[in-house]
């Protein structure tokens, strides 16, 4: 980004408290908005390189008489950008260079981004329903893991699992709710024949935990892989593996997505584990708050005030006269 200056005001307060935050890596930017995108880029947990390609555009004699580097390279998108802001002169100029950059190397993917434009870059990204969930960027304390790690690992978790069952097919138990996002992608990496069931678990203040919704299949001798969200004190986990034991599976192993090891009470053999996350309350990719934010497409802890303000979300109420228990999960 040569020569630009920053428009007055433009940084966000979302942006502002991303800055703070430590970044290790954080290399000398010749300009200011650069390192906003880069703060901007970690906030979205979205992998950055600074300047690291010069691209030859023109040479005379043999010589190169014109190159261009472009700002940045995100490896997870393979694609460069190059910021600019809305001052005509520059925009032109940069516009050719990117032009002919694409011209030259066809395969490169280049992009001329103005700041008003970084958030439409997100929903490119997988980022797309913080806009459906109505949540703000400044509700957000902290992205966890963005889309793109948790496709990265549920793939690695895909194949490993793939590679465990060669010789064998497999069925799938989710525990319901939380589950069906993970479960959904995750099958899709599973490249052995397997069938899906789900179990659904409620709690009542008299009986405490038990099945609501039992399996549809009977997994007597057959191989059965457990697939859970999230591990934490390892009670439901526990509860859930007893009852499913007590049906004689060939075979019974579990896959979570995220545990949270300091939290653990009862030691639950999880044999595939997504991600050890810290002792925080996280929302998204299945996971809910009182039954929202299971859509975000990443992981992350919302900030505090969301938690505490009741009246403020659409929060899901009982319907009136039903004496349902609580669902979890
Ligand atoms: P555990 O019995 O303490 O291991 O709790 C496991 C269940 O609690 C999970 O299946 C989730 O439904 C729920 N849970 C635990 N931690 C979180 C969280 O951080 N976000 C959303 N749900 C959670
Ligand atoms: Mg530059």
């Amino acid at each position: 980004m040569d020569n630009e200056r920053r428009e007055p005001g433009e940084t966000s307060a979302e942006l502002a408290r991303a800055l703070e935050a430590p970044a290790p890596h954080r290399p000398q930017f010749a300009h200011p908005a650069e390192a906003e995108f880069a703060a901007f880029l970690d906030f979205y947990r979205i992998k950055w390189e600074y300047e690291p390609k010069s691209f030859p555009l023109r040479w005379r004699d043999g010589r190169v008489t014109e190159m261009f580097t472009p700002d940045f390279y995100l490896p997870e998108q393979d694609l460069y950008v190059e910021l600019t802001t809305m001052k005509q002169s520059l925009v032109t100029r940069k516009n050719r260079k990117v032009r002919r950059l694409r011209q030259l190397y066809p395969n490169i993917n280049v992009v001329l981004l103005y700041r008003k434009d970084y958030h439409e870059l997100l929903s490119r990204f997988g980022y797309g329903s913080i806009d459906i969930t109505s949540l703000r960027p400044d509700q957000i304390e902290r992205i966890l893991l963005s889309p793109a790690e948790i496709q990265t690992r549920v793939a690695e978790l895909g194949r490993q699992i793939s590679e465990d069952y060669a010789d064998r097919s497999l069925i799938l138990v989710g525990v319901l709710k939380g589950i069906t996002f993970f479960l959904a992608d995750l099958a899709r990496c599973i490249t052995r024949p397997l069938a899906i069931d789900y179990l659904q678990l409620s709690r009542e203040l008299d009986q405490g935990v038990y099945i609501s919704r039992d399996l549809d299949l009977d997994i007597r001798g057959q191989h059965v892989l457990l697939v859970e969200d999230i591990v934490n004190t390892g009670m439901t986990m526990d509860f859930v593996l007893r009852s499913l034991r007590e049906r004689e599976p060939a075979s019974l192993e579990v896959c979570a997505l995220l545990d949270k090891a300091e939290r653990r009470l009862a030691p639950v053999p999880v044999k595939y584990v997504g991600f050890t996350i810290p002792n925080e309350f996280v929302v998204g990719y299945g996971l809910d708050y009182r039954e929202l934010y299971r859509n975000l497409p990443f992981i992350c802890v919302l900030r505090k005030e969301v938690y505490e303000s009741n009246g403020n979300g659409p929060l899901l109420k009982k319907p009136a006269g039903l004496v349902s228990p609580s669902a979890r999960g």
